[in-house]
Parts: C-alpha cells; sequence; structure tokens
C-alpha cells in the first residue's frame, strides 16, 4: 500500500492507493470513525454498479443517491443531500463519503464543509480524474451560473484511491483524467512520460506520481498565490475551449487540446523546443485525446473567454509554458498577447 500525507492549512490529509483498497473500506473507516455514522454521496451510475457490495462494506449507511452528470453539480443537489441527512439525523460527528468521480467529491466535499459546520469527510475517487486530481487538495465546489463558482476548501481526512476501479478503462485505452497526468508529468514529474510509452499501463505508479506532484505543488503553495498556479498547464485554453462549445467536449479533451496550444505558445516565446510539445502530444494521442481544436472553433474566438480566465490579476493572466519536461514557468500575459501567439 502508498501512504502519502498531505499536510495543509486546513487540516492533514492521508492518502492510500492499493489495489483492492476497496473490500478493505469497511474496516478502515470502522477504525477511523468507532463512533460515527456514515452517508455515502453517489451518483446512479455507480449506485447500480457498487451500491450492493457497499452495502455489505459499509452496513447501515445512508446512499445518497444523487442523478449522474455535470449539470447536477449544483446547489439544488446539495440542498436534497442535506435535507436526506437531516432526516436521518446526522450531525456533524458523522462521516459523508464521496463516492465517484469529481462531481460527485466536489459536492460530498462541498455539503461536509459547510454541514452543521462542518463534518467529518471520506473521499472514495472512482475516475481517473477524481484519484489524479478532484479528491486530492480539498478544493470542492458547485456549479452556479458558471462551472465552480461556489466552493471552499475542505480536504478529505481520508483519501481512498483503488485503482481497480480503472480496469475497464484501461481496456478501451481511453481514460478521462489523462490529460491531467500529461500534465503533471510536464510541469513536475518528467518520469511519468515513461511510463506513459510503457506496453503495459501501470496505473498505480502512474496515479502514485500524479497525486505527489498535485500535493508537493499544492503543498509549497498554500495560497494559489505563485507556484499553484503551474497547476493551470493546458488549462488556460481548455476552460476557454469548454466554454466556447458550450461545455460539448469533456474538460479532459479540453485540456488536451490546450496543452497542445499552450506548447505553440512557449514556442513562439522561444521557450520551448518543438521536441518537447512533440513529446506531450503524441502521449495524448495514444490515448486518444484530441490534440487539434474542433472544425467550429477558431483561436480568435477564444480571446473573449481568455478575457474572462478567473486566474486573470487586472488584464494579466498567468499563463503557464513548459520549457524543459517536469518544469514549468508562469509569463503573465494579457489575453490578445495570448491569442496573437497561439494562431
Ligand atoms: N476539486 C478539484 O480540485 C477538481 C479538480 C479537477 C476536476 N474537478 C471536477 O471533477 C469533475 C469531473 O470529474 P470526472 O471526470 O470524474 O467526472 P464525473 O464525476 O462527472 O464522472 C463521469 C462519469 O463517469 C462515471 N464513473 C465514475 N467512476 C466510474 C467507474 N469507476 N466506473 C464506471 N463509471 C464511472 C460517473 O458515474 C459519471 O457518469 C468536474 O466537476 C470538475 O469540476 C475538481
Ligand atoms: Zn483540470
Amino acid at each position: 500500500m502508498v501512504k502519502i500525507e498531505e499536510k495543509t492549512r486546513w487540516g492533514s490529509s492521508t492518502i492510500l492507493i492499493e489495489d483492492g483498497l476497496l473490500a478493505k473500506v469497511g474496516t478502515l473507516l470502522e477504525k477511523e470513525y468507532p463512533d460515527s455514522r456514515f452517508a455515502i454521496a453517489i451518483d446512479y451510475n455507480l449506485e447500480r454498479i457498487y451500491g450492493p457490495q457497499l452495502r455489505k462494506l459499509i452496513p447501515n449507511a445512508l446512499h445518497l443517491v444523487l442523478p449522474a452528470g455535470e449539470a447536477n453539480k449544483t446547489m439544488g443537489t446539495v440542498i436534497d443531500m442535506a435535507a436526506k441527512m437531516i432526516n436521518g439525523g446526522y450531525t456533524a460527528t458523522d462521516v459523508i463519503i464521496g463516492f465517484g468521480g469529481g462531481m460527485v467529491t466536489d459536492l460530498a466535499g462541498f455539503l461536509a464543509s459547510i454541514y452543521m459546520r462542518g463534518m467529518h469527510y471520506v473521499a472514495i475517487p472512482t475516475s481517473l480524474m477524481g484519484m489524479v486530481d478532484a479528491a486530492i487538495a480539498g478544493k470542492t465546489s458547485v456549479d452556479y451560473i458558471a462551472k465552480n463558482i461556489l466552493g471552499t476548501i475542505y480536504p478529505a481526512r481520508l483519501v481512498l484511491i483503488d485503482p481497480g476501479f480503472l480496469k475497464h478503462f484501461v481496456e478501451n485505452n481511453r481514460m478521462p483524467g489523462l490529460a491531467e497526468v500529461v500534465k503533471f508529468g510536464a510541469i513536475h514529474d518528467e518520469t511519468i512520460f515513461k511510463d506513459l510509452e510503457a506496453k503495459k499501463l501501470n496505473l498505480m505508479t502512474l496515479i502514485k506520481k500524479s497525486v505527489s506532484a498535485k500535493v508537493e505543488i499544492t503543498g509549497k503553495d498554500l495560497k494559489e498565490s505563485g507556484h499553484r498556479k503551474i497547476l493551470n498547464f493546458g488549462h488556460t485554453f481548455g476552460h476557454a475551449i469548454e466554454a466556447a462549445t458550450h461545455y460539448m467536449y469533456n474538460h479532459d479533451q479540453a485540456v488536451s487540446m490546450g496543452i497542445v496550444i499552450a506548447n505553440r505558445v512557449g514556442q513562439k516565446l522561444g521557450l520551448q523546443k518543438p521536441a518537447i510539445g512533440d513529446k506531450m502530444k503524441s502521449a495524448l494521442e495514444r490515448f486518444g485525446m484530441s490534440t487539434e481544436l474542433p472544425p467550429n472553433v477558431r483561436i480568435d474566438d477564444l480571446l473573449e473567454w481568455i478575457k474572462k480566465d478567473k486566474k486573470r490579476k487586472g488584464n494579466k493572466i498567468p499563463f503557464v509554458v513548459v520549457p524543459k519536461l517536469g518544469q514549468a514557468k508562469i509569463i503573465p500575459m494579457t489575453a490578445e498577447e495570448i491569442i496573437k501567439l497561439a494562431r
């Protein structure tokens, strides 16, 4: 079992990664919270697949079954969950478990942070996106008017990662979340590219390295004042593409395109050699990710969205480029400057 400890201003998290960890969750939770009751936030898809097994592993837990999909990451869903917990007599000394992809863990973490001023929270991410990104470092959120507008920072006390959840994704050679793994390789740990080239993917290694990268990067910069912004690599354009296409492309595909454009910007700035960008592009393509803008989107169409970037300071956007694999650099630029270099 791999154990990663994360210390933050808001408390510490223990992240456990092990193939087959799901079978042990009952014992682990009982040990950590002997006197608490459990509520499990889970979406319909996962309830169908894992609901019966969870009822055996964590008997008597209240299942808060949510409609699946980003469109339901709303305050309405949070309020429905809270109502069920109040009816069930849950208090702040009880535990909410977010079991699912990033949508579920974002919602469960958010509710945990506000329910009776904060209750215990455990995350069991089931998607690669959840394992390497959404369930790590404590950002929780709900969409309101735009994506992730309402949120808190509330790290899960325990993050239980079982790569076994991803087996069927591996068989299809298409795994949402892989663009984030490529991102971690690009900005922090170049050895990830070797792992991505291997004939048989070692998920355990990829997840461990990605989680460590996120923990090390956020640990250096808890207030998001500086270094943490490198996590935005590929996301300036990724978010713009998502918004411009009305979320027709999922986050992963949009970030994949965004990484390729960020590399073009880096090369035009004279900061990156083409071979570096090519390495990222071939890793993304190997896993079936888009590396070209959709035919109906032109770079110039993205200007208005880049201008709205949440990370902007005044009119400058901290644009992340990767001069060398494993090293990132932040270049503050205006949206117009960025678009000009991205053409
Ligand atoms: N808090 C953060 O720091 C952070 C970081 C990155 C992403 N996010 C958020 O994460 C969300 C995206 O996460 P996601 O890509 O996991 O999407 P998701 O949670 O919407 O899940 C996508 C689909 O996959 C299904 N699914 C999940 N695990 C499965 C499994 N093991 N087997 C079968 N089906 C499974 C779900 O039921 C759902 O239908 C977004 O809302 C995003 O804002 C948050
Ligand atoms: Zn992302």
